[in-house]
């Protein structure tokens, strides 16, 4: 199969989270398939092009792109997925992508996003390339289905052409003044008329994807029953029902050339299941970084996150008085909403002794946190999948979370596994979201490390698990044949 993967972040050019990881990893892993598989994405400004070996393709000069009343000059530059011929091409139009971050609240955001979705179509027609599939992933992408079912066979390259659309968070949804739509150029059928893309007298690119995806997928197979609730649906709960069974979820998987403890170059002690060694030594490391004692018998709970209201952080707000009172020292590394970004770091100000505090982005020292704190919390109000609780798993470092989405499918809480006679739970876990569940999962965590014969047992079995992406990525391709099939 001819694959387009179209994404608006990237693992390792461009990312806030962890669609980028997705991004990076999964289309390796269908081309190991035995398929082409080729990356579209915006060419922000501030990838390091000679970093990248990005390279300007040349004889397609400048690209006109149609907006409403007004066309923008773009160009292209190519490059490849690290460590395979996977190729990126990324769209160049320095009037929407340069901009300080990927996201922005920029009056223009739903412009920079149909010309991104326009110019991949436009890239295609230059390629000559007719793709089966156009794998779409979260609202940036959801107009592309709609181009695709708009095509009325003008353009003989996507005659065949089917598509999936990945939900990655509900929570963002493209929605913009209906106006969007004509710069978008989607004719009113697809906008206004029963079954179309307007919502509440707005235009939401991510309902257009669910809409006219051919088939439609989340990231773990619970966030999928969830998101067909009002609870959790936010609103496109209807929606996602009336594709029945064109709808479901994949877990993700885990890019183990990047997080791997024995492998990670981004730490400074390599350790294996093997010899847990160099675990101790990075905490070391890691609690030196932050002026902080190190103590066998003081575990460090470790956060990296996008400081946002999914992630469960009122709940910490909630709990912080008696938080900080527990027997723990407390690394975290996060950026975004600037209610959370005050309150870890007027609480690493309070408590200077116990907790480590960088409002930012790092790649290394998310790395070093995992390789070195003793638990990993993730309190999420929702998760689609979260990856950090994987990768948690595998670096020995004991997640504590919430049982929602896809952290209820990878973290089995330890004590409830041992009521049921055994002994393979790799984490702990808690099911309602408030204060009182939190604290006490952190509790019961507190509890089993000081015994540690049993912890030991916990982190082997999380270090034993797979994730890695062949499974997920098998299932990506049947879903492929099932979007093909219609
Ligand atoms: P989400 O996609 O909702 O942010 P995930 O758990 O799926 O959550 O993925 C988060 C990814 O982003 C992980 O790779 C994590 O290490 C990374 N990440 C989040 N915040 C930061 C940060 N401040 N610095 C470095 N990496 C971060
Ligand atoms: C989203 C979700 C996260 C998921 C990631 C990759 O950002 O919040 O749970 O792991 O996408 O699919």
């Amino acid at each position: 199969m001819k694959i387009g993967f179209i994404a608006s972040e990237v693992f390792p050019f461009a990312k806030t989270g962890g669609l980028a990881d997705v991004s990076g990893a999964l289309p390796k892993e269908i081309s190991n398939l035995d398929h082409e598989v080729k990356v579209f994405m915006p060419k922000y400004s501030f990838i390091p092009e000679e970093t990248f070996k990005l390279v300007p393709v040349k004889n397609w000069g400048v690209i006109p792109i149609k907006m409403a009343d007004t066309t923008q000059n773009t160009a292209v530059y190519q490059s490849s997925l690290p460590d395979s011929n996977v190729e990126v091409y990324f769209l160049d139009c320095p009037d929407y992508f340069d901009r300080e971050t990927i996201y922005t609240n920029d009056p223009d955001e739903d412009e920079r996003f149909i010309l991104f979705s326009k110019g991949v179509m436009e890239i295609i027609r230059r390629l000559q390339w007719s793709p089966d599939i156009l794998h779409c992933n979260d609202w940036q992408t959801g107009l592309i289905p709609v181009y695709i079912k708009d095509n009325d066979s003008r353009d003989k390259l996507f005659k065949n052409t089917k598509s999936l659309f990945t939900i990655h968070n509900i929570g963002y949804q493209g929605i913009f003044p209906i106006k969007s739509a004509d710069t978008a150029g989607i004719k009113p059928e697809f906008v206004n008329a029963p079954g179309g893309a307007e919502h509440y007298g707005s235009f939401s690119f991510l309902k257009a994807g669910i809409l006219f995806a051919d088939v439609v997928n989340t990231v773990s197979p619970t966030y999928a029953k969830e998101l067909l609730t009002p609870e959790l649906g936010f609103a496109m709960d209807k929606f996602l029902e009336n594709r029945g069974e064109n709808f479901s979820g994949i877990i993700n998987g885990v890019d183990y050339a990047e997080w791997n403890p024995v492998t990670d170059n981004l730490i400074p002690h390599n350790y294996s299941i093997d010899d847990l060694s160099g675990k101790e030594k990075n905490k070391k490391e890691l609690l030196d970084q932050f002026n902080l004692s190190f103590s066998k018998d003081t575990p460090v709970i470790g956060i990296v996150s996008r400081l946002v209201g999914q992630k469960g952080f009122d709940l910490i707000a909630r709990t912080l008085e008696f938080l900080s009172k527990l027997p723990v020292q407390w690394i975290i590394l996060g950026n975004g909403e600037e209610v959370y970004e005050d309150m870890f770091k007027s609480f690493a100000g309070m408590r200077p002794e116990k907790a480590g505090v960088y409002i930012g982005y790092s790649d290394q020292l998310a790395h070093l946190i995992e390789a070195g704190a003793d638990m990993f919390l993730m309190p999420s109000k929702y998760e689609p999948c979260g990856l950090n609780q994987i990768y948690s798993l595998k670096y020995g470092t004991v997640p504590i979370v919430r049982k929602t989405g896809g952290l209820a499918d990878t973290v089995t809480d330890y004590d409830e596994y041992l009521q049921m006679g055994k002994e393979t739970g790799n984490g702990f876990s808690f099911t309602e979201y408030n204060g009182f569940e939190l604290t006490g999962a952190i509790e019961r965590a507190l509890k089993y490390y000081q015994d540690k014969k049993v912890w030991n047992t916990i982190i082997r079995n999380g270090m034993a698990e797979d994730y890695s992406w062949t499974k997920s990525a098998e299932k990506y391709v049947e879903l492929y044949k099932k979007a093909l099939k219609k």
